[in-house]
């Protein structure tokens, strides 16, 4: 038989864009609409993975492939993300997860009796963060959606989320970023190593990265 570059990796995967409820009809969110992170479950498993998508709400049709699994908020992909860790080689985090929530949902619609209206919203758990504080065999890998100063910020979060790799993209530039079925992006690696790749397919961006990821587990001991 044929061994793939990934065969025995199991890959675990976020997606998509989280939701946080204000009232029973209502909720803040953010233009991710899934395709990059479906790119890199689709790819990852040709290249032989066991992948893992955990999946904020999208219109897009699940590889069959991959386990999926479907959450709403910041808090519920927090807690399938840390239910799969351990088990876990390789995390990949190119879900846009909300930073903030409504401090209180509340129980009924909400009505509309100011004319300006006032939302106290509480940080969410930064779970990138919280993995890379917890990381014992696994590689990881973050997202960085940036507007501006593109490589100060990926840098930075390299760093303070305690990561292998994170890819960057100005989700300002045409063809980049939310939404679109093609990313422009920078791959920097925890010696501040950088790959700055052109306008490709969201897939070549997701082989891109594999082969990346590929390399680096040369030599470590899955397990
Ligand atoms: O889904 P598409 O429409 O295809 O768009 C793709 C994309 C633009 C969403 C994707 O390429 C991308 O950049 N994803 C990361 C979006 C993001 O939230 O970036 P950030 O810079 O705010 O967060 C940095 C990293 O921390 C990310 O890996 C994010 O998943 C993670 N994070 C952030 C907040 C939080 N509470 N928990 C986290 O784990």
């Amino acid at each position: 038989d044929r061994v793939l570059p990934l065969d025995g990796v199991n890959i675990l995967i976020t997606a998509g864009p989280t939701r946080e409820p204000v009232d029973p009809v209502r909720y803040f969110s953010n233009h991710s609409s899934g395709k990059m992170g479906y790119a890199i479950a689709e790819e990852a498993s040709l290249l032989g993975a066991k992948v893992t998508l955990i999946s904020g709400p999208t219109n897009l049709q699940p590889p069959q492939t991959v386990q999926t699994i479907f959450v709403e908020s910041a808090q519920q992909m927090y807690d399938e993300v840390m239910t799969h860790y351990p088990a876990t080689n390789v995390v990949i985090k190119s879900a846009a997860v909300a930073d903030y929530r409504p401090k209180k949902v509340s129980a009924t619609k909400m009505k509309k009796h100011v004319d300006t209206l006032n939302i106290e919203m509480e940080r969410t758990t930064d779970i990138l963060k919280e993995l890379g504080q917890n990381k014992t065999h696994q590689l990881l890998v973050g997202f960085a959606a940036e507007t501006n100063s593109v490589e100060e910020y990926a840098l930075k979060k390299l760093k303070a989320k305690n990561l292998d790799l994170i890819v960057a993209n100005n989700v300002t530039t045409e063809g980049a970023g939310f939404g679109t079925d093609t990313n422009i992006v920078t791959i920097y690696d925890r010696n501040e190593g950088k790959v700055e790749l052109p306008l490709m397919s969201k897939r070549e961006v997701a082989r891109k990265l594999l082969d990346r990821i590929t390399h680096l587990l040369k030599g470590v001991n899955l397990k």
